[in-house]
This record gives C-alpha cells, sequence and structure tokens, in this order.
C-alpha cells in the first residue's frame, strides 16, 4: 500500500533545508510540506518556554493539514519540545533530530567519547547526553554550546579563516580530551561538514544529525507502510512556508538546499497550539 500524503517539516527557519535535502536524496517520491519560523529565528537562545510555546504553534499549522508524519528538523525543538509535540500529534508520528545522532554516535564511537556542538538551548537541555547514555550508559559525553557557527552559516563563509578559528576556538577541548566522534547536533552545520573534519582530523568521526534524521523517517514511513509510490513527489510537488523572507534568503537557500528552491510560501505561526 502506498500513502501519498505529504510529510510535515518543522524548523524555527532554515536550517531544516539540510534534512528536507536528504530526504529527497533518500525518497525522491515523497511530497513536503516545510515550516520554517524565519520571522522569529533563532530559537536557540531563547528560554524552553518560548520555544515550546512556538514549536506548538508551527507543529500545529502542520497537523492541519493533513500530513502523514512529522520530522522536527531542528535540534533546538528537538531538544526541548518533542514530548509536548508528540502529545500534541496524538495519531501522527513525529520524528525529532536528536535519537537518530544519538543512536548513530553510539554505533560508531570505538572509545565512547562523544562530542556534541550545538546552540544554547540544545545544550542546557541536555537532550543527547540523556539520549546517549540511556543507549550505553559508559560513555562520556561532551558537549559544548556553538552558537556563533549559526551566524556564519548564514553569512555563507564556510572556507573561511574566521570559520576555521571560530571551530578551533570550539573544539580544541574535546579534540584534547581525545573525543573521538562529534555530533553536529544542529540543522545548520551540515554546511561545515568539511571545515569542522579538517580542524577535528580524520580519527574524529562527525554524526550529521540531518542525515539521520531523514534515514529515521525513512525506517519510520516503512515500517509503517506509509511510503509514498516512487514517483510523483519531490522537490516540485512539495510547498515551503516561511513567516517571513528574510533578505538573505535567495542567495542562502538555494546553498543551503543545493538547487534553487520552488514553492515558497509565507504562513503565520499566530493563533497556534497553546502549550
Ligand atoms: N535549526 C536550529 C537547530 O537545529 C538552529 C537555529 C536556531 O537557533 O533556531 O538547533
Amino acid at each position: 500500500m502506498s500513502d501519498p500524503r505529504p510529510i510535515g517539516v518543522l524548523d524555527s527557519g532554515t536550517g531544516g533545508l539540510t534534512v528536507v535535502r536528504e530526504i529527497v536524496r533518500l525518497m525522491p517520491g515523497e511530497r513536503l510540506i516545510y515550516a520554517g519560523d524565519t520571522a522569529r529565528f533563532p530559537y536557540g537562545n531563547r528560554p524552553e518556554e518560548t520555544i515550546r510555546s512556538f514549536a506548538l504553534q508551527g507543529a500545529e499549522t502542520l497537523f492541519g493539514r493533513d500530513i502523514k508524519l512529522l520530522v522536527v528538523a531542528c535540534n533546538t525543538i528537538s531538544a526541548v519540545a518533542l514530548e509536548a509535540i508528540e502529545r500534541y500529534a496524538r495519531d501522527v508520528p513525529v520524528i525529532g533530530a536528536v535519537l537518530p545522532g544519538a543512536r548513530a554516535a553510539v554505533l560508531r564511537t570505538a572509545d565512547r567519547k562523544i562530542g556534541v556542538i550545538g546552540t544554547h538551548a540544545t545544550i542546557r537541555s541536555g537532550a543527547y547526553k540523556k539520549a546517549i547514555e540511556r543507549i550505553d550508559s559508559a560513555a562520556k559525553v561532551y558537549e559544548t554550546a556553538t552558537p556563533f557557527l549559526i551566524p556564519l552559516v548564514e553569512e555563507m563563509m564556510f572556507d573561511h579563516d574566521i570559520t576555521r578559528l571560530t571551530v578551533q576556538f570550539y573544539l580544541y577541548e574535546m579534540i584534547d580530551l581525545g573525543v573521538d566522534c562529534l555530533i553536529l547536533g544542529c540543522t545548520h552545520y551540515p554546511p561545515l561538514l568539511e571545515v569542522v573534519q579538517g580542524t577535528v582530523g580524520t580519527r574524529m568521526q562527525i554524526i550529521d544529525s540531518a542525515l539521520w534524521t531523514a534515514k529515521e523517517v525513512q525506517d519510520i514511513l516503512t515500517a509503517l507502510d506509509l511510503c509514498s509510490e516512487p514517483e510523483g513527489g519531490g522537490l516540485g510537488q512539495s510547498a515551503f512556508f516561511f513567516t517571513e523572507t528574510p533578505l538573505h534568503t535567495a542567495g542562502q537557500l538555494p546553498l543551503f538546499f543545493g538547487e534553487a528552491l520552488p514553492h515558497q510560501k509565507s504562513i503565520s505561526f499566530a493563533g497556534g497550539a497553546k502549550q
């Protein structure tokens, strides 16, 4: 049986497009409805109650569009608001961005020393540490908030000395501690994969949470028999909603996504779900 309904994708802005890119690569038949709260971006410096309230508003706009699954393509929302969204979702499956990356890291680390970088809210929540320790209680988890990487990505400074210095500044301690597996716990970070790998060296494996989140979407759709037909989906059939069009969107979105983004529309999260 196939299910032609779209997958909902929730994000605080545009970083979740790195998850979309992986979903489209893995499952080209799927249609997507993306909602990014660009008007209130970033979420990662905000208090938990605010993130939860914004996230529920966004989730409500997507649940109202007959989605078959919701993927929270934002580590900050996943770390802070996943349970609240799941309670609200009732029978729609919800996939967050934290657990897939945590699982992948536990499988890959040889020395059981895992590093996590993300926003202040993601790191403060301890969501990765809890998820990893639940899978392997002997694993050591080292977490660092690396918020300054987000504006560098937004400015598309992927291959720049300032970015290299910033990555070194944030990661030298993890390198010293012998971390052998690093989770990029923010959907903005995949464009920095090369500069991070160049800084930490090949001994440290890097886990891209966007990629593992997309793989989880594929696994769950397959297990629940909710996949679409292989044709009829993809970018051309998908819709991308933003609460505001940022000034730099035109240049930035294709870079995040690898190609121009079709069907961009505006949406309001206002009047959405309350906690
Ligand atoms: N997309 C967010 C994440 O993955 C980062 C941006 C924000 O702070 O809203 O954590």
